[in-house]
């Protein structure tokens, strides 16, 4: 079996639960002081194509707090995948200073897969699900990677599917469901580990205006059960559904404004 096979090679990876504070093990050197789960300060990010550099994000100083569901927005090529990918550790910046639940992520990249593997889950606009496997060993392998047990990975993997109403499809493979399942599997994902910080990356794009909405109202759901959600999209209107909206243009974040209509929604 595949997990199987995945399971072998990141026996090695600690198991969270063993690490203080599940910091991946920081020393005061490390940490921020702050109350904030995303602190950055004067990001950039640089990326260099032969002999010309672009400068896609540049003085970027960003601070979200727990239990935030903040929309970053704006038009295509503005910088947001950019910083999510900041953001999610899948990436780093070329100059400023990014710590992520307290922890200094300048780092080298073992350590950098390591704070994301412990504090981000990520739901893309295409799913991202591998294709061979059942929708339980998709929700289970982040589990893998984390240094759980078969056996416990898999108890915890049938919650979160139950949790996102796909308790009865779990031999399903990703092919057999619907988009808005699989998107819902693709959550189930996200949540299993328990993250500090959920990522979705224009979580409804794929998906017809009815189910994007029955998205949405899950990631209103988990926000309202404490989750910390970044949402990145491209629709204003579906940022609305956020209660903080940054907007992001050439590479700035030009307004940060809470959402009345999220509040309230
Ligand atoms: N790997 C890369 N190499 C060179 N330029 C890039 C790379 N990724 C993105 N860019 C450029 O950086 C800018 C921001 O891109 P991106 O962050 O993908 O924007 P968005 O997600 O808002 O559409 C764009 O002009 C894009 O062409
Ligand atoms: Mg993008």
């Amino acid at each position: 079996m595949v997990v199987a096979k995945v399971a072998d090679k990141v026996a090695v990876i600690q198991n969270p639960h063993l690490v203080n504070n599940n910091t991946g093990g920081k020393s005061m050197s490390e940490t921020s002081n702050s109350d904030y789960l995303i602190e950055m300060t004067n990001i950039e990010k640089i990326y260099k194509m032969g002999g010309n550099s672009f400068k896609a994000i540049e003085t970027v100083n960003l601070t979200i707090a727990k239990g935030e569901y903040v929309a970053i927005v704006g038009p295509s090529g503005a910088g947001k995948s950019t910083l999510m990918n900041i953001i999610g550790c899948l990436d780093k910046a070329t100059k400023g200073e990014y710590f992520l639940d307290g922890v200094d992520t300048k780092c080298n990249d073992n350590k950098l897969a390591e704070i994301r593997n412990n504090k981000i889950g990520f739901i893309f606009q295409n799913y991202n699900l591998l294709a061979k496997l059942s929708i339980l060993d998709n929700v289970l392998l982040p589990l893998l990677y984390l240094g759980y047990t078969n056996k416990a990975a898999k108890e915890k993997a049938k919650i979160a599917l139950e949790k996102v109403g796909l308790g009865n499809h779990i031999k399903h493979k990703p092919s057999e469901l619907s988009g808005g399942q699989m998107q819902r599997v693709a959550i189930a994902r996200a949540l299993v580990t328990d993250p500090q910080i959920i990522l979705a990356d224009e979580p409804t794009g794929a998906l017809d205006s009815k189910t994007g909405k029955e998205v949405l109202k899950m990631l209103e759901d988990l926000n309202n059960d404490g989750n910390t959600i970044v949402m990145i999209t491209h629709d204003r209107e579906i940022a609305s559904h956020a209660k903080r909206m940054i907007t992001v243009r050439d590479g700035h974040i030009t307004s940060d404004e809470i959402n009345e209509k999220g509040v309230t929604a």
